[in-house]
């Protein structure tokens, strides 16, 4: 008992520190993530917070002033931070926090599980996201800041919207303010959770005895794995699909919530294994775990899969502009992976690359941001609405190249493309390395509108669906605030 005591004393300090130096970074930064030691707390019942008043919310939501509120994020979006500069000038866009508001709205929806077709679980109501185990997940690196960006609302509105209607309506007020489908539509009532007890089954374990646990890891790999018949043996297992205890993670690790986006690497025996290039990425392979992810665990068509990833991917770019060899984190993990905040190390108060690339002001921020550790946008302009996504899948010849931080992606062949600065992930390619999927992609490619709309249904359905709304339609029904964003000239 004693060692286990005098460890995580020692760990409440050096997190509250961490929490006020973030505080001061972030003038709301506090607003948007729970500490780990409050929430462990509240998961062993030795802290108890406020239960959400969803009788009270929905009838305060009928005053709601959702033009206001529309302004608001629109706002934010473009008037970039010197605490967390928004994307868009290394790639000689405007700034525009359009991509992190989309990739935030993503993350905290795509939690959603549909097992059997009847049992629902996860999405972006209850805002787990903002608690423990959720905000260490390495696929949720650098959240955080967006959820601190966005706590601005969150102060100005107060209990007047909750964290998982703002999540939501900030990533359709991203798309919509962009340049996005005509056709987003979006209603509000979802109530936040006061801890992340519900996001437990989606793969974290170990809470009562979590530091020191090995169970504890954010990428904690699955109990029940296997390799490609073509997947190098030392390349990283996949998750089956059925793990003990109905887990009900996706096909790569606890901390990899979504679809590795590197994909399987070939074994030299493979058809298709070419010595000369950089990286043995398969994204024929790929493939068959976007559709295990999207279809088996999510629930999505392959025609729901294309749109969402070719929309989501639209907007915004990766991040990972810093190249670790030699220095400090150059030797084992950058990354802190017990958590809690994953994406910081101890006692480094920031992230992985904490200044190592960049100077002043501008270290580990802006260009020099590592979320993922790719590197680049998949558009030409990735602050607005575009059909580069598909277009320049088809249109190209694409090959294997290593962001600065060494990750392994795609580049254009032709270097004088004019698609030369944008990048692809093999999950990306996947899309056109699969008949069906290839041939969405080329009906995509060739129809904007039928683009556009079957991304405003798709997008409609994963803002919407939860554990506790399962159908897409329920929120309207239950509590039938929406908008059509008629107001927006
Ligand atoms: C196969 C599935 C997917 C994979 C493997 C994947 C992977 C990634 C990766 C690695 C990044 C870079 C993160 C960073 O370094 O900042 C990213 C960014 C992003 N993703 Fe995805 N993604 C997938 C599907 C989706 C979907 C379905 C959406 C939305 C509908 C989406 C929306 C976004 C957005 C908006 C960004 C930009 C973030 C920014 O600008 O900061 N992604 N994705
Ligand atoms: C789904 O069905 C399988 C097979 O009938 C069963 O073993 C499993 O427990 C079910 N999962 C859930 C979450 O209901
Ligand atoms: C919340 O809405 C009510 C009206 O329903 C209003 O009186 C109050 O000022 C609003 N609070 C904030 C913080 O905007
Ligand atoms: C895991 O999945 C692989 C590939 O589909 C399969 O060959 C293997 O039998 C599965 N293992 C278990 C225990 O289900
Ligand atoms: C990172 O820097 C090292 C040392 O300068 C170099 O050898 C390596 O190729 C670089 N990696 C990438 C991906 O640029």
């Amino acid at each position: 008992m004693a060692p286990m005591f005098l460890a995580s004393l020692a760990a409440t300090v050096v997190l509250s520190v961490t929490a006020q130096m973030r505080n001061d970074d972030f003038p709301f930064y506090d607003l948007g993530t729970i500490p780990a030691w409050k929430d462990l707390g509240y998961l062993r019942g030795t802290k108890h917070a406020k239960p959400f008043d969803k009788e009270a919310y929905h009838s305060d939501l009928k005053h709601l002033d959702i033009p206001r509120l529309y302004e608001s994020i629109t706002k934010l979006m473009v008037s970039s931070k010197a605490f967390w500069p928004a994307d868009g000038p290394q790639d000689g866009d405007i700034p525009s926090y359009a991509g992190l508001f989309g990739r935030l709205a993503w993350h905290c929806s795509g939690t959603f599980r549909l097992v059997n077709d009847t049992h629902a679980a996860g999405g972006c109501e209850g805002a787990r996201q903002r608690h423990w185990p959720e905000n260490e997940w390495r696929d949720n690196t650098n959240l955080d800041k967006a959820r601190g960006l966005l706590g601005q609302v969150k102060q100005e509105f107060g209990a007047n919207i909750s964290w998982s209607d703002l999540i939501t309506f900030a990533g359709t007020v991203a798309l919509k303010a962009s340049g996005g489908p005509k056709t987003l539509r979006f209603c509000f009532g979802r109530s936040d959770d006061v801890d992340g007890a519900k996001s437990i089954p989606l793969g974290v374990e170990g809470v009562h005895q979590c530091r020191g646990s090995r169970f504890c890891k954010s990428n904690f790999e699955c109990p029940t794995a296997f390799h490609w018949p073509e997947q190098n043996e030392k390349d990283h297992a996949r998750c089956n699909l059925t793990q003990p205890d109905n887990r009900l993670q996706a096909s790569h690790s606890v901390g990899l919530i979504y679809v590795y986006p590197e994909g399987p690497e070939l074994s030299p025996t493979a058809k298709g294994y070419k010595p000369e290039q950089v990286h043995q990425r398969s994204p024929r392979l790929s493939a068959l775990e976007v559709r295990d992810t999207f279809h088996r665990r999510m629930g999505w068509t392959d025609r729901e899969t294309v749109a969402l990833i070719g929309g989501g991917h639209t907007l915004g770019r990766t991040h990972g502009n810093c190249n670790l060899t030699g220095t400090q984190w150059g030797k084992g993990t950058p990354y802190n992976d017990v958590g809690p905040y994953f994406e910081a190390s101890p006692g480094t108060l920031r992230g992985p690359t904490d200044g190592t690339c960049g100077h002043g002001a501008a270290a580990g921020r802006g260009a020099n941001t590592v979320s993922s550790g790719f590197e680049g946008p998949w558009t030409r302009t990735p602050s607005r609405w575009n059909y580069d996504f598909f277009h320049a899948m088809l249109a190209e010849e694409w090959e294997p190249a290593k962001s600065p931080f060494g990750n392994d992606q795609w580049r254009t062949k032709d270097r004088k493309s004019k698609y030369a600065k944008t990048m692809r992930l093999t999950a990306d390619l996947a899309l056109v390395h699969d008949e069906t999927y290839a041939a969405i992609v080329k009906e995509y490619a060739s129809d904007y509108a039928k683009f556009d709309a079957d991304f405003a249904d798709a997008w409609y359905k994963l803002m919407h669906r939860s554990q506790a709304h399962p159908k897409e339609e329920d929120l309207r029904k239950e509590v039938g605030v929406c908008t059509n964003f008629e107001f927006v000239k």
